[in-house]
Parts: C-alpha cells; structure tokens; sequence
C-alpha cells in the first residue's frame, strides 16, 4: 500500500514538473531556455498571440547576438547577426551576455483619424533582452522583439550609459537577413533619392541592393514584406546582398551623411532604432490587410483632429504633365485665377463639394518657376503669386464652393530657402483658410542646400516630419512629393495624409510610364508603406496631347484604382473635358469617381497574386466597394459577396471593361450595369487585358428591388 501511494505521488509530481514544458512549447509568450544550472541564458523564444509566428534568439559562442524567423514551422529567417559600428569606438556586437529579460503581452484596438479600417486590433507577444558587454568597456545594449500574428517588428535600443560616450555616430547598424531560400522578389534599386522606379520581379539571389518595402514569396507560397516602421530621427535603411555570405542574405544599409561614412549622429539617449519589420503573409492578400506596421507607431499625438479631411482633389496639374499648359509664367500658363475658376465649378457640379471633402491643387501658382527650377530651388517664392493668379480671390471662390485650396511648394531640393520661409507662408496659409499643402523635393542627386544630403538620409528624415508637424501647428494637412518611404507615421501625426514615392502617374504622360503589372505589384510592395499619392483616374488613357505617351490601362481600371489604391487624399487626375463627351455631358461612368469614398472602415483581399492581379474589397459604413485589376493578361476573377450581410439584398453598380476592351487597342469603353446582388451571390469580374473592373455596393431600397434585374453572369 506504502508502495502505491510513493506511486501517485511521484506520478503527480513527474506532472507538476512536465505540465509546464509541455504548455510553453505550444502557447504564446515567451520563455527562456537555459543551457545548464550555472550558465547564464544564452536563448530566448516568443511565439505570437496565435503561436504561429515564432522567433528564436540567441548568443552564438561569441557572444553574437542573432535572432531566426519561423512560420507555422517553416524557417523564414536563418539565424541572423545583429550589430552596430561606430566612428571612433569598436564595434557593439558580440562579446555579449544577457543581463535579463521581460516579457509583455498586449492586446487593444484604437480607432485611427481616417485610413483603412475603423478599428485596428494591436496584438503581440514582446520581450526585451539586456544584452551587456563581458569585457570592459561593458557597453549596453537593448534588444525589444515584438511578435504579431502577421509578423515581427524588432528595434535596438541603446541606452544612456558613460561608455558609449554622449555623442555617437553610427557608421553602420548591421542587421542581417539570412532567407531561408531563393525567394521571388518585388524589388526596386536603392539610390538613397528616390523610390521612382518600375519594379522587377526576380529570384533573391539576383537582388543587390533595394528599397523596403521589399516582398517575397517563398516556394511554400507564404509572403514576406521587410520595411521599417516609425523612421524618426535615424537614416532610412535600404538592404543589399552580402558578398561572400550565404547565398540569400540581406544586410541592412543606411542612407549616409554627405561626403561622409556617417549615417546617424545622434547627442542624447536612449537611442532607439526604428523597428525593423518582417510581415508574414499566408498568401499575398495577407500582406496587404496587415496593420503592423501602424500598430509599431505611437498613437495620435494631435489632440484636436476635427480639421483633418481626408478629400478627393482635383487639379491644375495633369494638364502642365501633358504639355497643354506651363509652370512658368506666360501664355500657356496654367495656375490663372480663371483657371482655377473652373476647376472648382467643375468641382462643384460634379463631385459635389457641397457634400464631400474636394480639395482644388494648384501648381505653378508661385513665383520662381521661370528658366529651370529644377536647378534654381532658391528662387522659389512661397507666399508670392504670379500677378495672372489672385491667390486669396481663388481660396475665397473655393471656400464658397466647398472646396478646399491646396498650396503647392515645390522646395526643388533647397531646404534652405524653404525653412526660411516656412513659419511665413504657414502663418499666411493659416490665415487665409488654407488647409493642405502639396510638398514637392524634385532633386534628383541629394538636396540643393544643405547640399548633398539625400532624400533618404537623416537629416531629410528629420525635416519632412518638422515640417509636418509645423503645419500641424498651423492645422494644415501634408502631401509630399520626393518624400522619405512612408513607416506608418501617419498614426501619430495624422494630418500626414499621402506621399508620393512611388513611380506614379505623371510618368505615363511624359515617359515610356509603367508597364500594365505595375499596378498588381504596388498594393503588396510600396503600398506595404502607407497611403500612395498615385494619381489614378485618367479617361484619356491615350492622351490626345501626347501622341507618343500614354497610360497603360484600360478606364475601367482607373476607375478600380480607387480602391485597389488608398491615399488620405486622392486625385481626381484628367483634365475636366475628359470627363465629358463631346456634347459636354459627364460621362456616366465618372459617377463612381464621384461616389468612391477615401477613407474605409474596413479591407479584404480575396484575390491576389502579385504581379498578375488583385481584388481589393473595401467598406465604408453600409457600402462596400470592390476594385479588380490585372496586368497584361485578360482573366476572369470570381468575387464572392458572402462578406455582405445574410437578410439584405444590395445594388451592385458595376464598371466594367466591354467585352473588346483591351488596354493597347481599344482602352475607353466601359460596360456599367446595375443589378440586385446578395450574399450567395458570385461576380465574375472579367478583365481585358491591362483592364479592371470597379463595383459599387450598397443596401437595396424597396423600389430598386422591384425595378432592377438580379445578378447573372454575362457571357
Ligand atoms: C514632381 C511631382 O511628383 C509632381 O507631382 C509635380 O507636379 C512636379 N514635381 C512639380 O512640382
Ligand atoms: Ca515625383
């Protein structure tokens, strides 16, 4: 008897020993693996809320930090080093020993001022590892590693210590990417001033160095998207491949000082890096709905949002792009009051400015566009207008009709000039009602004054967002042109409403443009970023000025870019006249211009493969509208509408390539039908080739029920 009860009980502490092991391996969190009783922890592991997203980390015998990346068991990353240099001390990466570490789990939703969805889960598993030198001079170093369903986000921190002395320059952070295999990759060169480029698609091994966010997709079909969220005060990294090393890895680089092996210089501590990020994706459309890299930002930092507006705009812009009129001053000079005049009725007839938030951009408005501006940046005039255009009788025209006025500052790469007069013009702007300013940076090799320094570098990083948070002062709204990549700064600072960086429309009208996959690659790379100022909406896809440049789509995919696309605030790009037919009717497929929303309560992917096509889903309050685009290729996607509520039958306004369509030979006719839909209901969204199709969706009335014909799918 003695006998059976030393059983249970050596049973049941065998249980109480085992039950804790067997948990932790298969649940969230994080543990650390300890090698033996007296040595220190040289491992730690965290997996994400669902468990399916793990990272590892450990001290080689060196003393090197590295972490490895899996997914659902699949290793994504390798193990892979982690490290700084610096000017003037040795490098700070290994030699280390882990201190300790603390753990955090998190999990709320916040409601963003405008964006994609109304409401944004922030979900993850986190732990920091103090990692410290063993020998003098026992620098520190902070690692925090964030673990999200849909991926990582890890930052250094240093923090404030006297060995690492008080002003640090960094020569080199060297976070490494060892890739698991010889992905697919969506690339664009890195040059450190510009992201305007069309993107290749390429096996890893022949990528040498390229912007984030870079995408790939691995032979298991899962898709990753490396980038960095929350670039402040740090140089933008790029990675390029390390010779010499295995064959798939990526190190990161960072946009240096001019003329110099500088890249952050930095007098007060902490220093933190931003997060560099790993999204993981089941398939492509997974990528596309993730929200972390806004859950990486800190949360809105302006306690008064009431005066931003997301708004679609429409402008005197397309037409200097496709050579009708000019910048500069003289006979086919765009920006005259009487121009603008009749962008804003336009605007007011037919987009409704009474209604909904249009805003009215006008370029060349200001004195120094004459002879090359592109060279003379320090000619431009921010609060002086050409004497053909009335600045403040414009901004009153518009207000009395809805429409809000978008200042243009071109700054031509003369940052100088432009700080000079930065508090005047805001201050004017400010008073004169103006509540959103167009930036531009047009310098192709590094900035005019402070000469050399790059778009991408620190100090460019640390002027954008200045200068965003100046206008904030002023509650003015910020587009800009030539910007820094996007890192979801618009949480925090959400009068960021877009940027370009991005090979956009403009270059359809004066260059060979992009390629029709161009648009089936964005939502899944810069998109990855945040909000796009692409410029979508061309009716003339032929450009009747131009007879040797075009857009590479067909109309109905314009149309389908307002969706597949988003931007805080969205052009309405065609000259007017394009809207209308000859005899000066709108034509009836603008209508879904004029619907389409700009900011949503919620997305979906239900169709992707990158490169080839995409269907984005999009809700806004009752309504939902879909976008479909393809590349060169005509095909036929199935959209199922069981994302619709079950009980209620819905109008569906349908914009659709004609059959015939074809974006080279005939890109303008589109087919609309409007039909009753419900939730069992399948549109077959048939696309020519470069084409697209848009859809409007919203709550049937009882007479529309009666009236219109039910959904079938056309022959
Ligand atoms: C380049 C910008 O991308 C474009 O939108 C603008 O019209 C020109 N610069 C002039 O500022
Ligand atoms: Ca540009």
């Amino acid at each position: 008897m003695v006998n059976k009860k030393r059983v249970i009980l050596i049973l049941l502490l065998a249980l109480v020993l085992v039950l804790p092991i067997l948990v932790t391996k298969n649940v969230p969190g994080s543990f650390l693996e300890s090698s033996g009783e007296n040595e220190p922890e040289t491992k730690v592991s965290i997996g994400s809320p669902n468990g399916k997203v793990n990272l590892n980390f450990h001290l080689s015998d060196d003393g090197t930090p590295h972490y490895q990346l899996s997914y659902n068991g699949v290793t994504l990353i390798k193990p892979s080093s982690l490290g700084f240099q610096f000017k003037d001390q040795k490098p700070l990466n290994g030699d280390f020993e882990i201190v300790k570490t603390s753990t955090e789990s998190f999990n709320n939703t916040w409601e963003p001022v405008w964006g994609e969805k109304d409401k944004i889960k922030n979900h993850y598993e986190q732990v920091t590892i103090y990692l410290k030198e063993k020998e003098p001079p026992n620098r520190k170093m902070n690692l925090v590693f964030r673990v999200y369903d849909d991926g990582v986000g890890f930052r250094y921190i240093l923090p404030k210590q006297g060995s690492l002395g008080n002003n640090i320059e960094i020569i080199s952070e060297d976070t490494e990417f060892q890739f698991a295999n010889n992905h697919t990759s969506w690339w664009i060169p890195n040059d450190w001033d510009s992201y305007e480029y069309n993107y290749k698609e390429t096996p890893l091994s022949e990528v040498k160095e390229v912007s984030t966010p870079f995408t790939m997709k691995t032979p298991q079909g899962i898709h990753l998207t490396v980038h960095e969220a929350a670039l402040i005060d740090y140089a933008g990294m790029a990675l390029k491949s390390v010779e010499g090393e295995e064959e798939y890895t990526l190190i990161s680089t960072l946009a240096p000082w001019p003329n110099s092996n500088v890249k952050v210089k930095k007098d007060s501590f902490p220093i933190k890096t931003p997060w560099r990020t790993i999204q993981v994706g089941e398939d492509a459309g997974d990528l596309v709905e993730s929200d972390m890299i806004l859950n990486l930002n800190e949360p809105n930092a302006l306690e008064d949002t009431s005066w931003i507006k997301p708004m679609k705009y429409v402008g005197i812009w397309w037409e200097m792009h496709i050579g009708k009129s000019t910048w500069g001053s003289g006979p086919k000079h765009g920006a005259t009051t009487e121009n603008a005049k009749q962008y804003i009725d336009f605007a007011y007839e037919y987009l409704d400015s009474e209604n909904q938030n249009i805003g009215l951009l006008v370029e060349g408005w200001n004195e120094g566009w004459d002879g090359d501006w592109t060279q003379n940046g320090d000619v431009f005039n921010f609060t002086k207008s050409y004497p053909d255009f009335n600045l403040k009788e414009v901004v009153e025209y518009a207000a009395q009709h809805g429409v809000e006025y978008i200042a243009h500052n071109e700054t031509s790469g003369d940052i100088q000039n432009y700080e000079d007069q930065m508090d005047k013009a805001y201050d004017l702007y400010q008073k004169l009602g103006i509540n959103a300013i167009k930036s531009g940076y047009v310098a192709d090799n590094g900035m005019k004054d402070p000469a050399g320094q790059h778009h991408h570098g620190q100090y460019m990083v640390n002027h954008y967002l200045e200068a965003v948070k100046k206008a904030a002062e002023h509650e003015i709204m910020i587009n800009t042109h030539e910007p820094i990549k996007a890192t979801g700064i618009y949480r925090t600072y959400p009068n960021w409403m877009s940027r370009e960086g991005v090979m956009g429309m403009e270059y359809n009208a004066w260059s060979k443009g992009s390629p029709p996959e161009h648009l089936t690659i964005l939502p899944f790379t810069r998109m990855m970023a945040g909000p796009i100022d692409y410029n979508p909406g061309i009716f003339d896809v032929q450009i009747a000025n131009k007879p040797n440049n075009r857009v590479h789509t067909t109309r109905a995919q314009q149309l389908a870019l307002y969706v597949t696309i988003t931007s805080g605030t969205q052009m309405v790009t065609d000259l007017p006249s394009n809207y209308k037919d000859e005899d000066g009717n709108i034509l009836p497929e603008f209508k879904f211009i004029k619907d389409v929303p700009v900011t949503w309560d919620d997305i979906m992917v239900p169709n992707a493969e990158i490169g080839d096509y995409v269907t984005v889903v999009r809700r806004s309050g009752k309504e939902w509208y879909i976008g479909s685009t393809t590349d060169e290729h005509a095909r036929n996607l199935d959209i199922e509408l069981s994302f619709l509520d079950n009980d209620q039958k819905y109008v569906a306004e349908i914009y659709s390539d004609d059959p015939g369509a074809d974006w080279e030979t005939n890109p303008n006719s589109v087919s609309i039908d409007t039909v009753i839909v419900d939730a069992k209901d399948t549109i077959v969204a048939s696309l020519a080739a470069g084409g697209g199709q848009a859809v409007r969706i919203y709550p049937a009335s009882e007479e529309e029920i009666a009236t219109l014909p039910n959904y079938t799918i056309s022959e």
